[in-house]
């Protein structure tokens, strides 16, 4: 059979699975399990396939028919410009997460340029690792040096797939990373106080397991994903925590859950006064992240 035929029952067989893009998917399975290149493939669309390039691309388009993400099958994810590992260990990240980034680096320049030296960031439920490796590759560009970055993940597997991620940016120096439950375990007396609590936690009510896309219900990690019936005892067990232990000019960062914005920025009033709260839409006009700064004047009420 030749590759363009064998292209095309492909995409026929992920049609019938309901896969999305079935063209470029088949096309990318291609890739992924031959090892050539796009332009090899496309000089190649008219020759025989051989029966070894057949057999692990049928394997592959099979466990994309059973709805396994790409991500997973390819062993990649594209974020904030760089190609983080990933498997089933982890959340595969989200482009609307590149939001918490870019405000997490707007509050360290706050900081910094209201005189703080060494900002203390946490990343809380690191997962794969990609808001705190995300931060350190751009500040390492802006040559900061002295901001200390920690992700905490409760998941040992996940931590074990954020340290790969760290090695291969460069940045497993300067990145260190923690098995917790959200901040319990975080020892502000040798470490100090935090600066920037930045968080994706999981945030999907528990309620709405059947309506997820087969890609996550099946294969995402359900401790990356569920919080309990409101989708919010993440946000309470990690803004309850961090008050005690962020410097009274520091900064939370959280991405929410479409629609839960207003529920995230109520939790936060509740228990920090006077905190300038902002709430930010991401690239979809969707509300996506609240920030609080603290303000020197900042009062827990936790
Ligand atoms: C939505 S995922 C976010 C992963 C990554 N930060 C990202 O944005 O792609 C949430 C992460 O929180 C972790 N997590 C869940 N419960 C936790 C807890 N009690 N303490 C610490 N981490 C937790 C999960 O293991 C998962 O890695």
């Amino acid at each position: 059979m030749n590759l363009h035929t064998c292209l095309r029952q492909a995409e026929a067989d992920l049609i019938r699975a309901q896969v999305e893009t079935p063209s470029q998917t088949a096309r990318w399975l291609w890739l992924c399990a031959t090892g050539v290149q796009t332009h090899e493939m496309l000089m190649a669309l008219g020759n025989e396939a051989k029966p070894d390039d057949m057999s692990a691309f049928a394997r592959l388009v099979q466990r994309r028919c059973a709805r396994e993400p790409l991500q997973y099958i390819t062993q990649q994810a594209d974020f904030c410009g760089l190609t983080f590992y990933v498997d089933e260990r982890v959340l595969i990240p989200r482009p609307e997460t590149e939001l918490a980034v870019q405000t997490t680096l707007a509050q360290i320049r706050r900081q910094k340029s209201a005189g703080k030296r060494g900002v203390r960031i946490v990343d809380v439920g690191t997962g794969s690792g990609a808001i705190a490796i995300a931060v350190a590759v751009a500040l390492d560009k802006e040559g900061d040096r002295t901001t200390a970055i920690v992700g905490v993940d409760i998941s040992a597997a996940a931590l074990e797939v954020a340290k790969q991620n760290a090695q291969r940016h460069g940045v497993a120096d300067r990145v260190r990373f923690g098995l917790g439950d959200y901040l319990t375990d975080y020892d502000a007396g040798r470490f100090g106080s935090i600066d920037i609590v930045v968080s994706n936690p999981p945030y999907i009510p528990e309620g709405q397991r059947e309506w997820l896309q087969p890609e996550v219900a099946r294969f995402e990690p359900p401790q990356a994903l569920f919080a309990g019936a409101d989708g919010l005892d993440a946000y309470r067990a990690i803004i309850r925590q961090a008050t005690v232990l962020i410097a009274t000019d520091g900064s939370l960062v959280f991405e929410v859950g479409a629609g839960q914005a207003g529920a995230v920025r109520d939790l936060l009033g509740a228990f920090v006064d006077r905190a300038r709260v902002s709430v930010l839409a991401d690239g979809r006009g969707i509300d996506r992240v609240v920030a609080a700064e603290l303000g020197s004047e900042f009062i827990a009420n936790g």
